[in-house]
């Protein structure tokens, strides 16, 4: 999670933010080295003196000033396809959670596993624990085994919600009356924290989202305690 004069990304824990990482900086790089060039150009012209009274076209210069940034671009453009196709990649994953936005809280759903189910609300911030995180913790999480392909199915019960885990590089809207998808793996064991990115409902937003990430081993013991809890 982010934490104090943290202005930047989150570091990555899973294959796909750690994409997204190296496309936003090679971006910035691009971007960097266009505003050092025309900054330099503008800055110099208050200093110019040289002046052609009979300039009245330069075809050569307009041919380069037009195809040089178009070429400049596709070193973006290319890169930029390559990361949303990688994101759409599904890759024969071993879990699926179902997602369900609501206003207020998250509902998840387990559906290879007897269709475990439960919501996630936030805690309030006259109830949170001393090491507790205001409006970022959640009375109960989402358990996924780390090292393992997970995809996720979200979608919303009223308005438009959308499941954001930045250190995972997911963000997938959750619309009511439609089915999204994406998937995506984790690098290693923690807490994972994200919040609704859209609007929600009137006076609120940010819903939290909380991945408690483990090993299988884990995972299955949390889920099949879970799975007799609920037949009892
Ligand atoms: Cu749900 Cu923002």
């Amino acid at each position: 999670m982010s934490t104090w004069a943290n202005l930047g990304l989150q570091d990555s824990a899973s294959p796909l933010m750690e994409q997204l990482i190296f496309f936003h900086d090679h971006a910035l790089l691009i971007l960097v080295m266009i505003t050092v060039l025309v900054g330099y150009l503008m800055f110099m012209l208050f200093f110019n003196n040289y002046i052609n009274r009979f300039l009245l076209h330069g075809q050569l210069i307009e041919m380069i000033w037009t195809i040089l940034p178009a070429i400049i671009l596709l070193f973006i453009a290319f890169p930029s396809l390559r990361l949303l196709y990688l994101l759409d990649e599904i890759n024969e994953p071993s879990v699926t959670l179902k997602s369900i936005g609501h206003q207020w809280y998250w509902s998840y759903e387990y559906s290879d596993f007897n269709n475990v189910e439960f919501d996630s609300y936030m805690i309030p911030t006259n109830e949170i624990a001393n090491d507790g995180f205001r409006l970022l913790d959640v009375d109960n999480r989402i358990v996924l085994p780390m090292n393992s392909q997970i995809r996720i199915l979200v979608t919303a019960a009223d308005v438009i919600h959308s499941w954001t885990i930045p250190a995972l590089g997911v963000k997938v809207d959750g619309t009511p009356g439609r089915l999204n998808q994406t998937n995506f793996f984790i690098n290693r064991p923690g807490l994972f924290y994200g919040q609704c990115s859209e609007i929600c409902g009137a006076n609120h937003s940010f819903m939290p989202i909380v991945i408690e990430s483990v090993p299988v081993n884990y995972f299955i013991k949390w889920i099949s305690s879970n799975l007799n809890s609920s037949l009892d």
